[in-house]
């Protein structure tokens, strides 16, 4: 097969779509593919019209990569992708359109509203401790969590740790105290449940891809209970925004508060493939090595 990787572009995630995108393609070339590394610039679709490939691996995060725009594109040029299509993109990448969609449905999400950024400099959105977090962010840019400790008066002194500059408003949810959980799917079957215990407390841009920094229980020590909610949830939500291939699903699990108190924070179309990330990681605990979940997920996109 002639695959393009798409990588790379102007997110704030730029980075780790490269390692996402250099990984796959690597993968792709031990398993005989012919392989067109495609860094996204402006200049993208006449790129691919030249390259005629017969399937694009979509290993862009952030925008445009994973808000519908470039499944467009593609859906225009007739080019099959892999990965989620436009619709379930667009929702999924907007973590306030991802709880419309799905709380409806009994999928436990933590509230929350939108604040206007200069509103955060009168006042608190929500009791403390809160998460502000921009609602099409990735790899956990832009976020902060606000403590009756945080020795600043108002969230926006903080604004330093993040590129707030860029956005008009933020998503401000009650923060869920306890252990962060995240659960692989591909296609209809959850991969099992890996709990992240970073150094730091808080699983950060520097915590995802620092190594050392994060200590990934696979499976995680929660009890059986908890793990089935995680797999059950992952796989619903998967199909209920029309996911596509592979997926991951985060939650927070506050264990002082039984089965009530998980919730699921958002689903990721666009996996992370770095070498620390996680999809590849439960996939290999699943005997699935590297360059077969690569191949599995080129085939489920050429159907
Ligand atoms: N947004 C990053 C790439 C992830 O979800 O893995
Ligand atoms: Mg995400």
């Amino acid at each position: 097969l002639h695959v393009a990787v798409l990588m790379g572009g102007w997110s704030n995630e730029r980075e780790v779509s490269l390692m996402s995108g250099n990984g796959v393609a690597d993968a792709l070339e031990s398993l005989g593919h012919e392989v067109s590394r495609v860094d996204m610039d402006r200049g993208v679709a006449l790129k691919l019209a030249e390259l005629k490939p017969d399937v694009v691996f979509n290993a862009l995060h952030g925008t445009p990569g994973e808000d519908g725009t470039v499944q467009g594109m593609l859906d225009l040029m007739g080019l099959t992708y892999t990965h989620s299509g436009l619709v379930t993109s667009v929702i999924a990448i907007d973590k306030q359109l991802t709880k419309q969609a799905l709380v409806p449905h009994g999928i436990p999400m933590p509230g929350g509203r939108m604040v206007r950024t200069d509103e955060l400099y009168q006042r608190d959105p929500l009791p403390r401790p809160y998460v502000l977090k921009p609602v099409n962010e990735g790899s956990s840019v832009g976020v902060a969590i606000v403590t009756s400790e945080s020795n600043y008066s108002n969230p926006i002194s903080a604004q330093a740790r993040g590129p707030w500059q860029e956005f008009d408003e933020l998503l401000a949810e009650p923060f869920i105290r306890g252990r962060e959980l995240t659960c692989a799917v591909l296609g209809d079957r959850a991969l099992g449940v890996t709990e992240l215990k970073p150094q730091s407390g808080f699983y950060d841009y520097d915590a995802k891809y620092t190594d050392g920094l994060t200590e990934h229980v696979f499976p995680a020590q929660i009890p059986d209970e908890i793990t089935d909610a995680c797999m059950r949830l992952s796989v619903e939500a998967h199909r209920l925004l029309g996911c596509k291939g592979a997926s991951r699903s985060d939650f927070r699990w506050d264990d002082s508060q039984g089965a009530d108190g998980l919730f699921l924070l958002e689903v990721n179309t666009q996996p992370g493939m770095t070498p620390l990330s996680l999809v590849p990681e439960q996939a290999r605990h699943c005997g699935i090595s590297y360059p077969e979940l690569v191949q599995w997920i080129v085939d489920e996109a050429l159907g």
